[in-house]
């Protein structure tokens, strides 16, 4: 069989990954930890064909050759060729906007390392998987598990320890709620943004170790339901995050005037009472976080807002 499928969520990390200590094996300098949204994501069809050339379509659209989403996913392929002479015919459909902020890149590569272990019957355990998405792009490593994943920075300057896990618990009654302010492609990619805040921000320094300590915050919050640790834990980790990117030169603001208006307006809902709390990417748009009974009081104030929830009733 020289033919196979993938598909796999989008994630939304509740304590994040910034900052790379090996930029070609994405090693990251923090764990981090998400949740996935199930509906959302990419399909990824993948076959082999001796003796013709790569072809990447993108939304059934072929992608040019030097296009810089087609040369990073050839470049990733070139680790799992079986000859010189051949090519792949990858097509992937994401129902998510590329390069947006929306993690499509996590879904892709997630869908695309599912593809090839079905394409090539590899049968890897998912943390395998899970390590050679994150080959592709960092946070795919944690698009191969529904619901909670756990991504473990590692120690080993190989990258062998750096995979994620699934965390096993549920919790029906947490929604997500996706608010777009602008899906347009975003100015600078993460993997620069990562580098420039690596390398030019002082604040740097102090985020791996409040990273970690989120993580673990978060993680307990998980465990015992504890929905306003999680969200005061998610949203002040996401702000951090972001207040790296501002203190770097030249800054990296992803914000729009609609996001900070967004926020405000999420923050005078806390203090009349809503619980809800938000978290951001590499991006303009707001990631909410609330429980299923204040989903009305949501869509009333956010009559866009696509509400998910991520584990199924
Ligand atoms: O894996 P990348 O290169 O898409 O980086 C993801 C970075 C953030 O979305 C901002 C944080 C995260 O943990 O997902």
């Amino acid at each position: 069989k020289q033919k196979g499928v993938g598909k796999a969520p989008v994630n939304i990390a509740l304590s994040k990954y910034w900052g790379k200590r090996n930029v070609d094996l994405n090693l990251p300098t923090n764990s981090s930890l998400s949740i996935s949204l199930p509906g959302l994501g990419t399909e990824t069809q993948i076959e082999w064909i001796e003796n013709q050339s790569d072809q990447i379509y993108l939304n059934e659209t072929k992608m040019a050759f030097d296009s810089s989403f087609a040369q990073r996913i050839r470049i990733f392929l070139d680790l799992f060729r079986p000859s010189p002479k051949g090519g792949f015919i990858v097509n992937t459909v994401n129902s998510v906007p590329t390069a947006a902020g929306l993690a499509s890149s996590a879904s892709g590569y997630a869908a695309l390392v599912l593809a090839l272990n079905d394409c090539f019957q590899w049968g890897l355990p998912l943390k395998r998987l899970s390590l050679l998405a994150r080959l592709g792009s960092g946070s795919a490593s944690r698009s191969l598990y529904e619901g909670f994943a756990l991504w473990h920075k590692g120690q080993l300057d190989n990258g062998m320890d750096s995979y994620a896990e699934k965390i096993d618990q549920a919790w029906p009654e947490l929604c997500i709620g996706l608010l777009e302010i602008d899906i347009s492609t975003k100015p600078i990619s993460s993997t620069k943004g990562m580098q420039n805040t690596v390398n030019h921000c002082e604040l740097y320094q102090a985020w791996p170790d409040k990273a970690e300590a989120d993580l673990q915050k978060i993680h307990r919050a998980i465990q015992d339901k504890n929905f306003q640790q999680l969200g005061q834990t998610a949203e002040n980790n996401a702000l951090a995050m972001h207040a790296t990117m501002i203190a770097t030169w030249p800054p990296i603001l992803y914000w729009q005037p609609e996001s900070v208006a967004a926020m405000h307006k999420i923050w005078q809902l806390r203090n009349d009472g809503c619980n809800v709390y938000f978290t951001m990417d590499a991006g303009p748009n707001l990631k909410l976080l609330f429980l299923k009974q204040d989903a009305t009081v949501i869509q009333t104030h956010f009559p866009s807002i696509k509400i998910i929830q991520p584990f199924p009733q």
